[in-house]
């Protein structure tokens, strides 16, 4: 039963001690959440996983992504494991280290490779959190960095004081959406099309480009419509419509904020008065906020429900099962990056971590 499945949890953690630390992201489902050490969106989350270095091991319960990231900041001894080796990400599927450098070596004949006269080097590669350790490798070698929906506003501006344009990729919605509020015109974000090789765009349009847009996206948030804002906004007056910033540009301007899942949590927390509050992002999150704040009514903004399935597929009894090997002695589903790659991601996502304040 599940009572039981808790149980074995709890003990096999009060067995462990400090010797394992349980981390979170905010997209788990509630039977997850509340055996978590530690919650957040995926910046925090990276930053919590070095703050344990008593810890032997760190069980990730989140997607693959975020444990190879965890693996890669935690220290060498210790052990990074991912509760289900099925929990991967879509979008971060949607881009992989060949299509990434044949890309490259494209802008490469397009832009050359010399600095201008304030030193900005042509193109500037920007991976967001939610990919390969590969890819993070890609941007540590040629001068790029890693960003999260939270901090991404600012590794842009990190990028464009060194480069004359941006490579981003894989969600193409965080980029244009992060872009144009930092005043870039949509018409300068051409999108990379692995099909046509940079086809629809004209060769005014490449010349003019700042930021280039990989095809990425997420399955779960580009489900959000502006229709679905209309009619929250018909049948609730006074609703705030906050979503993540991986929904499409027109759902994003139409909201009335949007930001990583850590701020959607906080401005929910922020509010004083009662107030109606629709959230355009994933379904076990928004449900929790809904009973964590009973004062406020909270609803997603997709009718019908839409989890993101493969962080889904952290179930508890993986849990019970990874920790209780522990106790045993034994290290199951430990996600390991190699060293070389692993070097090369270090630069990057240390790029972002001093980048962050
Ligand atoms: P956050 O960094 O906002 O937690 O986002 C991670 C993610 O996968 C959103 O879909
Ligand atoms: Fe990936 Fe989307 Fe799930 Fe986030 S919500 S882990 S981007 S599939």
């Amino acid at each position: 039963s599940t009572d039981e499945l808790h149980a074995r949890i709890r003990a096999a953690k009060d067995a462990l001690g400090d010797r394992v630390v349980v981390l979170g992201h905010f997209y788990q489902r509630d039977e997850v959440i509340q055996h978590a050490d530690a919650v957040g969106d995926s910046f925090q989350l990276a930053r919590a996983a070095r703050q344990h270095p008593e810890a032997e091991a760190i069980v990730f319960c989140g997607v693959h992504f975020m444990a190879e990231t965890a693996d890669m900041l935690s220290g060498p001894e210790q052990a990074v494991i991912l509760p289900n080796l099925a929990a991967g990400c879509s979008m971060a599927d949607m881009a992989d280290l060949d299509s990434v450098e044949s890309c490259w070596e494209e802008l490469t004949e397009l832009y050359g490779t010399e600095p201008d006269a304030d030193g900005r080097v042509p193109v500037v590669p920007v991976t967001y959190m939610n990919s390969s350790a590969a890819l993070k490798a890609f941007c540590g070698e040629h001068g790029g960095i890693v960003c999260t929906s939270s901090n991404a506003a600012t590794v842009l501006t990190w990028a464009f004081e060194r480069g004359q344009r941006v490579l981003f990729f894989p969600d193409q919605h965080l980029g244009r959406n992060t872009a144009k509020a930092m005043g870039v015109p949509v018409e300068a974000m051409p999108m990379w099309n692995p099909r046509k090789v940079l086809g629809g765009n004209t060769e005014e349009d490449l010349a003019a480009a700042r930021v280039i847009l990989w095809h990425g996206f997420c399955s779960v948030h580009k489900r959000f419509t502006v229709d679905q804002i209309d009619r929250a906004r018909a049948e609730h007056p006074n609703v705030r419509v906050l979503v993540h910033p991986e929904c499409p540009m027109p759902v994003v301007d139409a909201a009335d904020g949007s930001g990583s899942t850590d701020y959607l949590v906080k401005a929910i927390a922020a509010a004083t008065e009662p107030t109606t509050f629709a959230i355009g992002t994933e379904i076990n999150l928004v449900n929790r906020l809904a009973n964590q704040y009973p004062q406020h009514t909270i609803f997603c903004l997709d009718p019908v429900v839409c989890p993101c399935s493969t962080m889904y597929r952290i179930h508890p009894g993986y849990l019970a099962w990874v920790l209780e090997r522990l106790v045993a002695g034994e290290v199951v589903n430990r996600i390991t990056v190699d060293e070389r790659t692993a070097g090369h991601a270090r630069v990057a996502l240390e790029r972002m971590l001093a980048a962050t304040p």
